[in-house]
């Protein structure tokens, strides 16, 4: 693995690279992205802290919305196959544990293309009815449950089953799975595994995911049903289709992008209502005809992924700034999210938001989030059942992920009636 040459630049004054800055909670740190947005637009900073033994110079910050929607929209001047993770870390394995995620068009296209096939207006609507169905349970368990610990009790578990019926993983392998899924999202927290463990277990995280959907995929080959996996092993775009280890890798990419991110905006959206009952009431009076633009609110206030990367593939400018081929750009979508010159009083959480083109299912072009539609019916699904059903819910103080990489909570005491 060859670094990039180290480039004689200076980094910026501003920090947003240390422990320190990451364990700060997410308005603190907005603090310093709101002096970068109202700043020169680009800076310079020392890299991430990396698991790997791997240098890098440093990487450009952009923090302004229109800057990171510009980098995503061009991947022919921001490559993704080198990567996404704004932490240094080695191509190759970045390849087996994101699969499309970390391609460029047009290979990128055709697993798209593919993937989308599967679903299917016949799987989506199967897909819709077990997201109900799982809804209405969850929340079943909840109604007058007392003192609960809100996040293993609530927020985790709509994502999960989702994906897992969505792929057909048998309820014997489910907590498995989960566990893998969970594992492999919270490696920058200490709390969930040690040093030692931080490179050796998440490799055996993802062989388990990956193996699991190369189970999957050949039971369906040999077994056809009528669901998702089915379609998935029979897809075929421009005479390709899917092998058995790509099924794998997308089961590794839908554990980690479907799950945590859809777990963190229902406790951050939860919060937010909790916190501020008025607007609860405002939902509550039409809720059909308000919950669609309310979401796009969770989604813009939870910011549940905090930034990707790209690397520039020629010598460029990002909103006249120069930026040579080599260059690591980090698009930080929580700060995106709250640009002053795109949103109103970006530090309130607003269901009333005419406008909210928030940038937390990424900026556009190639890799907007595919799950986008799946996560806000959850969304709507589960809220549903929370704000109708649940007569008191009373939550004490957040304990926070510490993660350059996902805005997380990892556990939230409530009182629930
Ligand atoms: C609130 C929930 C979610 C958030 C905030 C979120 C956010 C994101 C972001 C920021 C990206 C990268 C976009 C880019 O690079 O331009 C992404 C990509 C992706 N997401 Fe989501 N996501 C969510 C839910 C889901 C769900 C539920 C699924 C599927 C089960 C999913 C599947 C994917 C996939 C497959 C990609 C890669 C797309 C590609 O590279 O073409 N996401 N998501």
């Amino acid at each position: 693995m060859t670094a990039a040459p180290v480039k004689a630049r200076e980094y910026s004054s501003f920090d947003i690279t240390s422990d320190d800055f990451w364990s700060r909670p997410f308005a603190v740190r907005d603090e310093t992205f709101a002096q970068l947005r109202a700043g020169q637009g680009l800076t310079w900073h020392q890299p991430l802290e990396s698991m790997f033994p791997i240098e890098e110079p440093g990487f450009w910050a952009l923090t302004r919305r229109a800057d990171i929607a510009f980098v995503s929209q061009h991947p022919e001047l921001f490559t993704s196959a080198q990567g996404v993770a704004l932490s240094p870390m080695p191509a190759e394995i970045q390849r087996f544990a994101s699969f499309f995620l970390s391609m460029d068009p047009p290979q990128h296209t055709v697993y798209r293309r593919l993937i989308s096939s599967a679903f299917t207006p016949r799987n989506v609507r199967q897909i819709e009815q077990q997201i109900h169905d799982n809804a209405v349970a969850i929340v079943d368990d909840l109604v007058g449950a007392g003192d609960v610990e809100f996040v293993s009790a609530c927020s985790a578990k709509l994502p999960m089953r989702t994906i897992m019926d969505m792929l057909g993983v048998p309820a014997a392998d489910q907590p498995d799975v989960a566990y893998a899924a969970d594992k492999l999202f919270g490696i920058s927290d200490e709390e969930y595994v040690s040093d030692d463990e931080r490179v050796g277990d998440p490799v055996a995280q993802i062989a388990l995911l990956s193996n699991t959907g190369i189970e999957l995929a050949k039971f369906r080959r040999a077994h056809p049903g009528d669901d998702l996996m089915t379609s998935m092993v029979n897809a075929e775009v421009d005479g390709h289709k899917l092998t058995d280890e790509e099924i794998g890798a997308f089961l590794i990419l839908l554990a980690s992008a479907g799950n945590d991110t859809t777990k963190q905006a229902t406790t951050h959206a939860m919060m937010a209502l909790v916190e501020n009952p008025e607007q609860r009431e405002w939902l509550m009076e039409d809720f059909d005809g308000r919950i669609g633009p309310a979401i796009e609110e969770f989604i813009r206030w939870a910011s549940p992924v905090i930034q990707f990367a790209r690397f520039a593939t020629v010598d460029t400018e990002i909103n006249g700034h120069p930026v040579s081929a080599g260059d690591k750009v980090g698009l930080f979508y929580c700060s995106a999210n709250r640009d002053e010159t795109v949103f109103d009083n970006p530090g309130i959480f607003d269901l009333r938001r005419e406008s909210n083109p928030h940038l937390g299912f990424g900026g556009g072009g190639p890799h907007f989030c595919l799950g986008s539609q799946l996560a806000k019916t959850e969304l709507r699904n589960l809220f549903r059942e929370l704000l109708s059903r649940l007569k008191i819910v009373e939550f004490g103080e957040p304990d926070l992920l510490f993660s350059s990489f996902a805005h997380g909570v990892k556990r939230l005491p409530a009182h629930i009636q």
